[in-house]
């Protein structure tokens, strides 16, 4: 949510910046803005460009001779302020002296405001982050970062800033608090940003912030300390992906490639994790011994939005393998109802950003607590994988699309591998052992023939495209992958959309039932075929449009999409992913911006 990026070196720092917002547009893009120390032919000193709206409009109202080479930039997902050209970022200090960049939220921002205009100074914005640029303005200490320091004081919440000065031309003041911050380290050139995705292009040497952190980067170096001044140790890690793995490569979007991958991504999460001699699989970073796992008694899985249904899922594996009572609950709902935090409970917070701030909420108010919190995380190094005592990277590799996909599917092998482990080491036999290991290894292949039904469901999409408003239903097993097609239809193609339990029909949704609304039904080849067949014959008795999806194809259905079967218990891997290309294909035909759906941001970094 908002991505800050900046440069400092020997090349002219904008087309650089540019680029890297283009990168980081999925964190926010109703504003950009840039600010530059102007150097070459033109008169010394801050320069900013700023504008409501994409980096493209950003690129297009650039002034010319817009040079120099130091500078930061922001994109923007609006917290305080509505998108336009004043609240767009950078926010300057009323000299013009100072330019800040943010990513966060300032708690204390009104209060902060009301100060700074008792005394005499006019806000130019409605943003939190104005108030920073002012701190740092008016504090007369001697050095850039003393003066950060010292407004950061003042400062309650959340951020993620870079700051210029134009007193201060060779550097760039970094901190942290909540918000992420990396550090890129180049070959006489430094880089900073929100996410590594803005500077892998350039290097893969990189240092990640932690909170309470700041640094200061120069062309040619870097020093990391704490916001109180104490000097911290910070050793540069690889990043794990090349620059190509953020290209589109050759798809027309990123939600369609990231799709598309998901077969390769099932196989990263699966490689050298199975044991096949003990039907069992390794799980190096959970930092749960045998005696620990056999001693929990419940298991609580928090997530947000597509995170959470798959932590529904995962419950449900645990349950059937593991026997170990399990349930999932929103992250933003549990951290709000003061919940009971029980020592026997191993809680599991999912999030593919590691970042989401409910959930980092969650998992910071249950370590507090005296919990035991493990995460099921995409991005390695993240905010919650840290906070974590252990848990499963999911290796789904850079998901740049808003909406998640391949993410949602690693996620829920990932549960399977979590499930299976916990199984063997509890009572689940060699034999289902086994079995599982199977379905698990059969995955990217099935994964690979789903995707050859693209065109069937691409013609499906244009008839669904009329719809205004959908049902989504499935029963147990296929209830949380209703739920996730309905999330994935409603976020792309902004049709209405809701899920309900089959099981539920009678008590309410039936009503809505008519040839305009038409229901799409989970219908897996496993003992509840017949209860789910029954609601099918319910919807056709009320005229109802069904488009099934299932193991073979269903009677009382107009259309079936028919996949692979594999376990009962890995079935709801693979029921989602003919459903994520109709989503795609409707939000095609209706003209969306598929990457970047209206409203919506990727990293919900903010409450
Ligand atoms: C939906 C979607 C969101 C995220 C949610 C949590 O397609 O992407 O619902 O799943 O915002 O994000 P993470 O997983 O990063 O914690």
């Amino acid at each position: 949510m908002c991505g800050i990026v900046g440069y400092i070196g020997k090349r002219d720092t904008a087309p650089l910046l540019l680029e890297g917002l283009q990168r980081l547009e999925y964190r926010g893009y109703d504003s950009a803005g840039i600010a530059i120390h102007a150097s070459g032919k033109t008169t010394p000193g801050l320069k900013t460009a700023k504008t409501k709206g994409r980096v493209r409009d950003l690129e297009d109202r650039l002034p010319k001779r817009f040079q120099g080479t130091a500078g930061i930039a922001h994109t923007r997902w609006a917290t305080h302020g509505v998108p336009n050209d004043a609240n767009a970022h950078p926010h300057l200090d009323a000299a013009e002296q100072v330019a800040v960049v943010h990513n966060g939220i300032i708690d204390n921002a009104a209060e902060l405001r009301a100060k700074l205009e008792a005394d005499g100074i006019a806000l130019a914005s409605d943003t939190d982050t104005e108030v920073l640029a002012h701190l740092i303005g008016r504090s007369d200490a001697e050095t850039l970062e003393a003066r950060v320091q010292e407004a950061l004081r003042h400062i309650e919440g959340t951020y993620g800033i870079a700051v210029l000065h134009a007193d201060f031309p060779d550097r760039i003041v970094v901190a942290r608090n909540g918000s992420p911050v990396v550090l890129g380290i180049g070959e006489k050139e430094m880089f900073v940003a929100s996410d590594v995705a803005a500077l892998v292009s350039h290097t893969r040497q990189v240092v990640t912030l932690d909170d309470g952190e700041m640094a200061t980067i120069k062309a040619g170096d870097y020093r990391t300390y704490t916001t109180e001044g104490s000097r911290t140790s910070s050793s540069p890690e690889t990043v794990e992906y090349a620059a190509e793995s953020y290209d589109l490569g050759g798809h027309d979007t990123y939600m369609h490639k990231e799709i598309a991958e998901q077969a390769d991504a099932v196989d990263r999460v699966l490689a050298g994790r199975i044991d096949d001699r003990f039907a069992t699989v390794h799980l190096g970073g959970l930092n749960l011994d045998a005696r620990e796992a056999r001693a929990v008694r419940r298991v609580k899985i928090l997530g947000c939005g597509t995170s959470y249904h798959a932590g529904m899922i995962g419950a449900q594996m645990i349950e059937e393998l593991a026997r170990i009572p399990a349930d999932a609950e929103p992250a933003s709902e549990f951290r709000y109802r003061n919940p009971v935090v029980d020592p026997d409970t191993l809680y599991v917070a999912v999030s593919q950003s590691g970042e989401t701030y409910d959930a980092l909420a969650a998992v910071q108010e249950l370590k507090r607590k005296g919990a035991r919190v493990l995460g099921v995380i995409n991005v390695v190094g993240s905010a919650i994988a840290r906070e974590a005592d252990g848990g499963v990277y999911v290796h789904a590799g850079p998901e740049v699309c808003v909406v998640s996909t391949k993410c949602f599917t690693n996620t829920v092998v990932a549960f399977g591998l979590l499930a299976l482990h916990l199984g063997r080491i509890r009572d689940l036999s060699v034999k289902d052992g086994k079995r599982i290991i199977e379905g698990l290894r059969k995955l990217p292949g099935q994964i690979a023939e789903i995707m050859k039904l693209e065109p069937q469901i691409e013609k499906l999409a244009q008839e669904y495209a009329e719809a205004r408003s959908m049902l989504f239903i499935g029963r147990v097993r296929g209830f949380p992958v209703a739920l996730e097609a309905s999330l994935k239809l409603k976020e792309v193609s902004y049709i209405h959309a809701e899920a309900y339990p089959a099981s539920e029909l009678k008590h309410g949704p039936l009503a809505l039932i008519e040839p305009a609304m038409p229901t799409v039904a989970i219908v897996p080849d496993d003992d509840l075929l017949e209860k789910n067949r029954a609601a099918l014959e319910e919807i056709k008795a009320r005229s109802g449009r069904i488009l099934a999806v299932a193991h073979q194809e269903q009677e009382k259905a107009d259309r079936t999409i028919v996949v692979p079967k594999n376990e009962d218990e890995l079935d709801p891997i693979l029921m989602g992913i003919p459903l994520q290309l109709l989503a795609y294909h409707t939000a095609l035909a209706l003209g969306r911006d598929i990457d970047k759906p209206r409203n919506l941001a990727k990293s919900v970094t903010v409450e």
